[in-house]
């Protein structure tokens, strides 16, 4: 089957096409990253990233049919993102995603951000077992879940606050560096001492399993206000490399307390965070040890693209057969539904 994918949640117009049945098989992908764009504002602009969206949408497409020899109509299926993400970016892309489904009569499957980031790890591990714990980390999300099968998720935890990328993000911008920060943060660690400063554990009041990332940025920029502290002092890289140690270390602990109170096989880390180069030795060093098989995206993988998509909507559309896949209602939603705690969908 031939299958097309969309992803414009975020900052990236991202469109792919794959074949999956008998093989399994990436034909064409194209991926328009806006960095460029939002860097001098220090983060994503709302109203650049969809114009942008629309801009490029139509073009990507074409290229990746061009590239493949293949036409509209000799697509199978559709896969788009449906949410969480900024709803003007995500318009463009299922606005699009309908008219091909409806002009071609190919059915429309959509997808969940979160759960499409799950997926991308499948992509190079179709044999992963469940039930497993999965965590995803990026800009816009920090969630742990349980997954019994791909389709029954629990919500185990999820940021009251801010995304860890997020808090990445900020910090570098506080300090002048452009957007994003993440990998910026991640070259960083290595040139300061990491056990320079030290950091409190958020622990919620109430008793939640929740995470919170509020605290990091807090402490980060209170020392780097009270200290007058820049980028070129030695301390500001102690203060990274103890930061991005710490929050590391905050999200191994949470991942391995959900596996200790779960029975697993498997355990995922997924989202444009587990690119970072502390995060994924530490997770290995931490599950190898107990000798639960970790599974981590590609780097490519890692951040917002549309072979996730494609992946998981092929997955829907043989999992559940009988959906109407042209139901144009359908509509964006910026918050995770998979966030809440359904267990079927
Ligand atoms: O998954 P993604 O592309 O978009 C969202 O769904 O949010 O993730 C983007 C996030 C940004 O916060 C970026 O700073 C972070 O992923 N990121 C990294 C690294 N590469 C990207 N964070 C830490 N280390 C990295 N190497
Ligand atoms: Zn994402």
């Amino acid at each position: 089957m031939l299958i097309f994918g969309i992803e414009t949640s975020c900052d990236e117009t991202a469109v792919s096409l794959i074949q999956r049945g008998a093989t399994n098989s990436v034909i064409a992908e194209k991926i328009k990253s806006q960095i460029p764009l939002h860097a001098e504002y220090g983060g994503i602009v709302p109203e650049i990233a969809s114009r942008t969206h629309l801009e490029v949408i139509d073009t990507l497409t074409e290229s990746v049919l061009k590239k493949s020899k293949q036409k509209m109509n000799d697509i199978e299926l559709i896969g788009v993102t449906q949410g969480p993400g900024l709803i003007g970016s995500l318009l463009v892309g299922l606005s699009f995603a309908k008219a091909i489904s409806f002009r071609e009569k190919i059915p429309l499957v959509p997808v969940d951000h979160i759960h499409s980031h799950i997926e991308s790890v499948f992509i190079d591990h179709p044999d992963i077992e469940y039930p497993l714990v999965a965590l995803v980390v990026s800009g816009g999300h920090t969630s742990l879940f349980y997954q019994v099968s791909k389709f029954e998720t629990q919500l185990i935890a999820k940021t009251r606050d801010d995304a860890v990328g997020e808090v990445m993000d900020k910090i570098a911008k506080f300090y002048g560096l452009p957007y994003p920060g993440g990998p910026i943060l991640d070259g960083l660690y290595g040139s300061g001492d990491p056990h320079r400063f030290s950091f409190t554990i958020p622990r919620m009041s109430d008793g939640s399993n929740d995470f919170s990332f509020s605290g990091y940025k807090t402490a980060v920029l209170r020392y780097t206000r009270q200290h007058k502290l820049t980028r070129d002092n030695q301390l500001f890289r102690d203060l990274v490399s103890s930061f991005l140690y710490s929050v590391i270390g905050y999200l191994v602990s949470k991942t391995e307390s959900a596996v200790k109170n779960h029975s697993v096989k498997s355990v995922i880390v997924a989202g444009g965070v587990s690119r970072n180069s502390l995060l994924r030795k530490k997770f290995k060093e931490a599950f190898q040890s107990k000798n639960i098989p970790l599974y981590l995206p590609s780097p490519k993988q890692c951040t917002d693209n549309a072979l996730m998509v494609a992946w998981l909507a092929y997955e829907t559309y043989m999992k559940f057969p009988d959906r109407n896949y042209f139901d144009f209602h359908i509509n964006a939603y910026s918050r995770a539904a998979f966030r809440e705690n359904k267990k079927h969908r």
